[in-house]
């Protein structure tokens, strides 16, 4: 089914979005200081090639010319994030100014285009002296979070209306704290829980500070959602999938939802538990405004005939991006009607949803990329039957504006729907770009309704 046929309700918001450390470059500018990613980017072998965000898409010099190629696309909100380490070189204390001037443009270069700015305060690039202080395992770090969150409101509260506060706690714990594969690159069990408990309890702190210094804005957090399936209708299978479920998705639910952690992964991560005090979760639970959503992928799980962890089943069939991500829009749909079902939430903004590609500069110049296209396309139209089972969907942001520096990997995957040419940072929009354009265009003109398909 194409998306031409789905249409969206006359306010739905369409975005784009990025993050600070895989865009802006000039990481030793005007006073910024060191982050856990410039760290790791030093470290030999963690991330590929050696590449690094120092100069990234150079954003901190271009971002008047990006936000030009944001209003041709005719895009309602920019999400990107703000880096800690402009703010608060040393993490606490002393506030750089010349950071805060920089977002202090952008958001004003932003509006005066007429795009809202959805912006994230944590994406990834904590300090470096805060990490060397204990980082996320220790309580502390979450105090400091609320200090910057108090110097961050204070200045842009009067002109941002979204606050997002953490990008993706999940993927903070544990490909940073238990798998290594991110910075700071630990990999401890234990540092993983206590990391994502102060991840959410900070989450919480953050909210009430927002709303003294950004009155009237709405205030959320983005979680990345991963629908689980189990291979086959056996117990075991069911139990794998439950288990992959709850480490993943109600691990980060259940206490913004219900405040407490679900009782079977308590169970199962014992000892390791997270250091939880008293009035944590119900600092947690308070209130969101909007739930943010990054869907990429679905899991498919078996039971480990050894007892280990749950084995992943992949589909040998599955389209497949360049990440290796199974492409699977369906599990979109059922993942925000499961929220929906589970958890009553508030309005969604589906936060990041988009795909590498290996895409390449044709001799005419111009960059096709049919996949991409099709795969947002498809995932549009799932989102557009989440909508019509009543699912609170207020907006969609795809994942990227602009190739970036995608982590480990850096330079070697490409989300955008603007090429960029690294070696003269030049920016290409791609075929997708201009779909993407046409598509917001269409509903703009036709939209209002919602129109069966
Ligand atoms: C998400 C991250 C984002 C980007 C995409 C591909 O997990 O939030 O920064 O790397 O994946």
């Amino acid at each position: 089914m194409s998306s031409d046929s789905v249409s969206f309700p006359a306010d739905f918001v369409w975005g784009a979005a990025t993050a600070a450390y895989q865009i802006e470059g000039a990481v030793d500018e005007d006073g910024r200081g060191e982050s856990i990613w410039d760290r790791f980017c030093s470290t030999p072998g963690k991330v590929r090639a050696g590449d690094s965000g120092a100069i990234a898409c150079d954003f901190y010099h271009r971002f008047p010319q990006d936000i030009e190629l944001m209003g041709e696309l005719g895009l309602d909100a920019f999400r990107f994030s703000i880096a800690w380490p402009r703010i608060l070189p040393a993490g606490r204390g002393a506030v750089n100014e010349a950071g805060l001037d920089f977002y202090d443009r952008l958001v004003d270069e932003l509006l005066a285009h007429g795009l809202q700015p959805f912006v994230t305060l944590y994406h990834w690039d904590l300090p470096q002296a805060l990490e060397d202080a204990g980082g996320w395992p220790a309580r502390a770090t979450a105090e400091a979070f609320v200090e910057y969150t108090e110097v961050v409101a204070s200045r842009l509260g009067d002109r941002v209306e979204h606050w997002i506060t953490h990008n993706e706690p999940w993927v903070v714990s544990w490909l940073g704290h238990a798998w290594g594969q991110h910075a700071p690159g630990r990999t401890n069990l234990e540092d993983a829980l206590a990391a994502a408990h102060h991840l959410l309890l900070s989450h919480g702190w953050a909210t009430e500070v927002l709303r003294h210094h950004s009155p009237g804005s709405q205030v959320g957090i983005t979680l990345v959602l991963m629908p689980t399936y189990p291979a086959s209708e056996t117990e075991g299978d069911r139990e794998a999938a439950r288990q992959v479920d709850g480490a993943v998705n109600r691990w980060f639910l259940d206490p913004l939802f219900k405040a407490e952690y679900p009782a079977d992964m308590l169970a199962y991560f014992g000892a390791a538990a997270p250091p939880v005090r008293q009035g944590d979760l119900d600092a947690i639970a308070q209130p969101l405004d909007f739930l943010g959503v990054n869907y990429y992928f679905r899991q498919v799980l078996r039971e480990n005939p050894d007892g280990g962890l749950p084995l992943l089943v992949p589909d040998p069939d599955a389209a497949r991006t360049d990440m290796g991500w199974e492409i699977h829009p369906q599990g979109l749909l059922d993942l925000l009607v499961r929220v929906r079902d589970d958890y009553d939430p508030p309005p969604i903004y589906i936060t990041e949803n988009g795909a590498a590609f290996a895409d390449v500069r044709g001799h005419d110049g111009v960059v096709q990329d049919p996949e991409r296209q099709a795969y947002i396309a498809e995932h549009l139209d799932a989102l557009g039957r989440a909508v019509e089972a009543g699912v609170p969907v207020r907006g969609y942001f795809v994942w990227s504006l602009l190739d970036n520096f995608e982590w480990s990997f850096g330079y070697g995957k490409r989300f955008g729907i603007v090429y960029v040419d690294y070696p003269t940072l030049e920016r290409v929009p791609k075929a997708s770009y201009r779909w993407y354009r046409d598509f917001i265009a269409a509903q703009r003109n036709g939209a209002g309704e919602l129109v069966s398909r």
